[in-house]
C-alpha cells in the first residue's frame, strides 16, 4: 500500500469507535485527491455498516439546488442499501440524513467539494451520524474545510510525488517501464521538472511522448518552458471541469501540440 494512503488511513482512527470524525484533503487539481480518497475507500469500507462515495460533488450540485438534492438521496440509498428512498428537496434530504444517518456506522466520501453548502447538505452536523462514522471530503479549496469548521489537525494537504515516484510514472507511460531508456534519462527529468510532480500532467506528457523521436521530446520541452503549468491548467479550466478523465488527458495533449496556443471552448 502506497504510503500516503495508509498515512491518511492511520489518521483516520477507524478503530476509535466513540466520535464522529471529518478529514479534509486539499491539493490543487491533479494533484491525486480522488485517487487517494478512493484507495481509502477501497481499503475500509468494509469496516462500516453502510457507505457512499460520492463523486464530482461541485459539479453535479452547480447552478441548481436539484443536483444536491440528487446527491442527499444518492448518499441515503447507498447506505441504506435501499433504492425506494426518495428527497422531495434539499431541506427534506437534511432531514432525512438527521434522522436516519445516525442509524448506521458510515464511510462518506465527499469528492471535490467547492462550496460551503455542499457541505452543509450532505454533512451538515456531526451530530447526524453514529459515533465511529467517518466523513473524507477532498476539495482544491482549502476555505470550505475551514468554514465547514474541520479541525486543523485533520486538514492534509496532499503530498505531491517524490522526484523518484514522478520518474517512476512517468516513465511507465513514457517506455512502459520503472525507469527511463538510455539516452532519454536527462530528458525525462527535464520534462517532469516542467510537471511540478503533478500526477495528472506527469501521465499525460508521459503517454503524449511514448514512442515519439528525441526530436518531438526536445520541441516538447521547449513548449513546455514557454508555458507555465498554472497557466496551462488554468487555460484549460472552463472546459476541463466538466470533462471525464480520459478527456481531459486528451485535451491537454491537443493543447501542448499545438503549442498552447488553442483556445479550449
Ligand atoms: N499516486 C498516484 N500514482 C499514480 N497516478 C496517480 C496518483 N495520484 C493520482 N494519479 C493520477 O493522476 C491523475 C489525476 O488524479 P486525480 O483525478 O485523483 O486528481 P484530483 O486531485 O482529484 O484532481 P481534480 O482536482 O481535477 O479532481 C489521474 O489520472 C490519476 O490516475
Ligand atoms: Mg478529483
Amino acid at each position: 500500500m502506497e504510503t500516503r494512503v495508509k498515512n491518511a488511513i492511520s489518521s483516520l482512527e477507524i478503530d476509535s469507535k466513540d466520535d464522529v470524525r471529518i478529514i479534509g484533503i486539499w491539493g490543487m487539481r491533479g494533484a491525486g485527491k480522488t485517487t487517494l480518497a478512493q484507495a481509502i475507500f477501497d481499503h475500509i469500507s468494509v469496516c462500516f455498516e453502510g457507505k457512499s462515495f460520492v463523486d464530482n460533488v461541485r459539479e453535479v450540485s452547480k447552478g441548481s439546488l436539484f443536483g444536491l438534492q440528487k446527491l442527499q438521496k444518492q448518499v441515503l440509498r447507498d447506505v441504506f442499501n435501499d433504492r425506494s428512498i426518495y428527497v422531495t428537496s434539499v431541506s427534506d434530504g437534511i432531514n432525512k440524513m438527521k434522522r436516519m444517518m445516525s442509524r448506521r456506522k458510515v464511510l462518506v466520501v465527499l469528492d471535490d467539494v467547492g462550496h460551503i453548502e455542499q457541505l452543509e447538505a450532505l454533512a451538515g452536523e456531526l451530530t447526524w451520524f453514529k459515533p465511529g462514522s467517518r466523513i473524507i471530503i477532498t476539495t482544491r479549496d482549502k476555505q470550505v474545510l475551514i468554514a465547514q469548521g474541520v479541525h486543523v489537525d485533520n486538514i492534509y494537504n496532499i503530498s505531491l510525488l517524490s522526484r523518484e515516484e514522478a520518474i517512476c510514472l512517468f516513465s511507465r507511460r513514457a517506455f512502459k517501464r520503472e525507469f527511463p531508456s538510455q539516452g532519454y534519462e536527462e530528458l525525462s527529468q527535464q520534462v517532469v521538472y516542467y510537471t511540478s510532480c503533478l500526477p495528472l500532467t506527469i501521465k499525460v506528457l508521459g503517454s503524449f511522448l511514448y514512442g515519439k523521436s528525441e526530436a518531438t521530446w526536445v520541441d516538447t520541452l521547449d513548449k513546455l518552458k514557454t508555458i507555465p503549468l498554472e497557466e496551462t491548467l488554468k487555460k484549460l479550466e472552463i472546459s476541463y471541469d466538466g470533462l471525464e478523465k480520459d478527456q481531459k488527458e486528451i485535451s491537454y495533449i491537443s493543447q501542448l501540440s499545438e503549442g498552447g496556443e488553442r483556445k479550449v471552448e
